[in-house]
């Protein structure tokens, strides 16, 4: 039984859940994609306790951009996971599309990440014994109800929209960095997820391609309405998100607003 969370039950019960200023999204009124709730982790080593989260509340928009900012070791890829259900967090609660992941089984958690999140990695995590057309196509295989027609069909839509529809055959040990994060976005977006997690994407690309990047994950949070969230030390990527949400030392600050800057970028199509 999926336990739905009111995204007003989820703010009365933490206040400061709620930043200054709500991001409208075209749509007009914002819903709540995700919300964390007071989230700690803590990992074991040795006979010390790592707190890498001290407690995070924070809420993201439906259709927002925005970038988690830290010096290196300040919890980014930890807060990315626990929102990934890739980790469970120590206490504190997680509501992804309104569902506590808290109180799902592994079978529903991995059904919630599959319908709900795409991932995006630093070192693009590709299967180098599968083609390019295979590594898309796995997400969608592991949903388990399209025809191989619908595979096709899904799969080379992707593909083509990222530019690599003549690379369908080739190994990812046959592309540049580029063309590999091209495919990882791919595959993140086969399965139509409502939430693109991507941890440090721009991290190992030089410059240009980096922006080639950015500028097609920013498209798809136009046209599709995708939130993405990224963490990044990446001037480029921050340069270019709604919000920035800064943490240190396991703890969130105040966020920024980029939105005029990014609204003036994509009427006259610069950066
Ligand atoms: N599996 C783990 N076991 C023990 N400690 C961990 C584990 N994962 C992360 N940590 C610790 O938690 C803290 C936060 O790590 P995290 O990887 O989230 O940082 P980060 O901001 O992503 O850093 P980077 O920019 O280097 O990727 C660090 O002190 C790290 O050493
Ligand atoms: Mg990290």
């Amino acid at each position: 039984m999926e336990h739905k969370s009111s995204p007003d039950t989820a703010q009365k019960a933490n206040p400061g859940t709620t930043p200054n200023t709500i991001p409208t999204t075209r749509s007009g009124t914002a819903e709540e994609i995700v919300v964390l709730q007071n989230v700690v982790k803590q990992y074991p080593l040795g006979k010390v306790t790592v707190e890498a989260l001290k407690g995070i509340d924070l809420v993201l928009y439906e259709g927002e951009f925005a970038a988690v900012v830290g010096a290196s070791g300040s919890g980014k890829s930890t807060l990315l996971n626990m929102i990934g259900c890739v980790d469970l967090p120590t206490s504190g609660r997680v509501f992804i599309n309104g569902i506590e992941i808290g109180k799902q089984n592994d079978k529903e958690l991995t059904r919630l990440r599959l319908y709900n999140l795409g991932f995006i990695f630093q070192t693009f995590n590709l299967v180098n014994v599968l083609s390019v057309f295979q590594n898309v196509e796995m997400p969608l295989l592991l949903q388990g109800n399209f025809t191989r027609k619908e595979r096709l069909l899904r799969v080379d839509q992707l593909l083509d929209r990222v530019g690599l529809l003549t690379h369908r055959n080739h190994r990812p040990n046959e592309l540049s960095g580029g063309q590999r994060q091209r495919v990882s976005i791919a595959r993140a977006l086969v399965g139509k997820p409502k939430i693109v997690l991507a941890d440090e994407p721009t991290a190992n690309l030089d410059s240009v391609t980096g922006k080639e990047i950015i500028d097609l994950m920013q498209e798809i949070n136009h046209t599709d309405h995708t939130t993405f969230l990224f963490s990044t030390h990446d001037e480029r990527v921050v340069s270019r998100v709604q919000r920035i949400i800064p943490i240190e030392d396991g703890l969130l600050k105040q966020p920024q607003y980029n939105d005029a800057l990014n609204t003036a970028n994509a009427l006259t199509g610069t950066r």
